[in-house]
C-alpha cells in the first residue's frame, strides 16, 4: 500500500498574491487556500489536470484588498468554504474554531485562529509548513490599522506560530520581495515584527496606512457572496445580446487610456473610480449590462457598485479584454495603431486590488 502523501503546490499568478493547492495523492482530495476570484478558470484546469476533487476551500480572513475565488469555486466544484468562527462573512459553509483539524485524505490539516490583522485571520498548519495568510509575512507582518486589527491580539497570534516549532515552513498569503517561503526559525532570527516584544511591536504598528482601493466593493463581493454562474459570460456569449448600445450595453470601467488603445465596438467608458459619481448616467443605459475591463476585476467591482444601487441586471465578461483578444474578437482603437489591451499608465501598483493599498506592512 502506498503511503499517503500531502502534496502542496503554491500558485501565484501575480506577482504578489499567493494561493496554495494542496492535495492527498492517494485520495486525490484537494483543499486550496486563498483563491482569487480573477485565477479561478485556471484554479479548474490544474484541478482536473491533477485529477483532484475540491474539498475545502479556506480563506485565511475577509480579504479587503482582492477578490476572493472561494464562492465561485463552490458553484463550479461544491467545495466547502472553511472561514475562522470569527468572521462575519455571509459566504463561508463552515466556521473554524481554533484548533479545529479538516481530513484531507489520510491527512489533518489545523486552523490556527489568529486575529490581528483582521478579527477573522486563520492560519492553516499542514504538520510541516503553516500557511499565514495576511499575518505574517516574510521579513513583514500583517497591518493591524483597519478591520478590527489589533497589533495586542498580533503578538500573540506571532507565539501561536512560535509554537509550532522552529522547523516549521512559513508559506506567507503576499510576498513583495520575491520571496517564496521561509521558515519559524529564519523569521524569529530576521524579522523585526515577528522578534519583537510586545509593547515594541504594538510600537511599530502605531502608523495608520491607506486603506486598499474599492475596498468595499471588495467587502460586498467577499462577504455578500460573489456571482452566481449564470451571471458570468465567455466572448463568445455576447452577440447574443444584439446590438450594445441598443439592446444593452457594454459598459468599460477601465482607464480613457486603456479604452483608447482598444476596446469592443460599441462599448462605454465609465472607469470604476467615477462610476458611483457618474450613476445617473449608467440608470439610462439600456440593460442588461455587460460589464467589462482589462483581466475581469474591476468589472466585478463594478457589478458590486451595481448591487449597492439595486440594480442587479448586470452580467461579467469573464476574463475581460484579455480573454476577448485572446479568442480573437473585433476590437478598434483610436490610437491610429492595431487594437491592443494595455496596463494603464494611471494603474497603481503595489497590491492585488487594482489600484494600491495593501494588507502588509514590510521591514
Ligand atoms: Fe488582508
Amino acid at each position: 500500500m502506498s503511503v499517503a502523501t500531502l502534496e502542496m503546490k503554491p500558485i501565484a499568478y501575480g506577482r504578489d498574491c499567493k494561493t496554495y493547492l494542496l492535495y492527498d495523492a492517494d485520495t486525490k482530495e484537494a483543499a486550496i487556500i486563498d483563491p482569487r476570484f480573477d485565477h479561478v478558470s485556471r484554479y479548474m484546469t490544474e484541478l482536473e489536470k491533477l485529477d483532484l476533487k475540491l474539498k475545502y476551500a479556506f480563506d485565511t480572513h475577509t480579504h479587503a484588498d482582492h477578490l476572493s475565488g472561494s464562492d465561485r469555486l463552490r458553484n463550479l466544484t461544491a467545495c466547502a468554504i472553511v472561514m475562522s468562527d470569527k468572521t462575519k462573512s455571509k459566504v463561508a459553509d463552515y466556521l473554524a474554531t481554533d484548533g479545529e483539524k479538516f481530513k484531507l485524505g489520510g491527512h489533518e490539516l489545523t486552523v490556527l485562529h489568529t486575529p490581528g490583522h483582521t478579527p477573522d485571520s486563520q492560519c492553516i498548519f499542514d504538520g510541516a509548513r503553516v500557511y499565514t495568510g495576511d499575518t505574517l509575512f516574510i521579513g513583514g507582518a500583517a497591518r493591524t490599522d483597519f478591520m478590527g486589527g489589533s497589533p495586542e491580539q498580533l503578538f500573540e497570534s506571532f507565539r501561536k506560530i512560535e509554537a509550532l516549532g522552529k522547523d516549521v515552513e512559513v508559506w506567507p498569503g503576499h510576498d513583495y520581495n520575491g520571496h517564496e517561503h521561509s521558515s519559524i526559525a529564519a523569521e524569529l532570527e530576521n524579522n523585526d515584527h515577528f522578534k519583537a516584544d510586545r509593547e515594541t511591536l504594538i510600537g511599530m504598528h502605531k502608523l495608520k496606512g491607506e486603506l486598499p482601493a474599492n475596498m468595499s466593493e471588495i467587502l460586498s463581493f467577499n462577504s455578500e457572496a460573489g456571482l452566481p454562474e449564470a451571471r458570468i459570460v465567455k466572448p463568445s456569449d455576447v452577440a447574443a445580446y444584439g446590438t450594445p448600445g441598443k439592446d444593452f450595453t457594454l459598459l468599460d470601467s477601465r482607464y480613457a487610456d486603456e479604452f483608447e488603445a482598444g476596446r469592443i465596438e460599441g462599448a462605454v467608458l465609465i472607469p470604476l473610480p467615477e462610476l458611483r459619481d457618474r450613476w445617473s448616467e449608467v440608470e439610462k443605459l439600456p440593460h442588461p449590462i455587460v460589464s467589462v475591463c482589462r483581466s475581469g476585476v474591476r468589472a466585478t467591482m463594478a457589478m458590486m457598485t451595481a448591487r449597492h444601487a439595486d440594480d442587479n441586471d448586470w452580467l461579467l465578461l469573464e476574463g475581460g479584454m484579455q480573454a476577448w483578444m485572446n479568442a480573437g474578437q473585433p476590437m478598434v482603437s483610436d490610437t491610429g495603431k492595431a487594437p491592443d489591451v494595455i496596463t494603464s499608465k494611471f494603474a497603481t501598483g503595489g497590491s492585488c486590488a487594482a489600484g494600491g493599498g495593501s494588507c502588509s506592512v514590510v521591514g
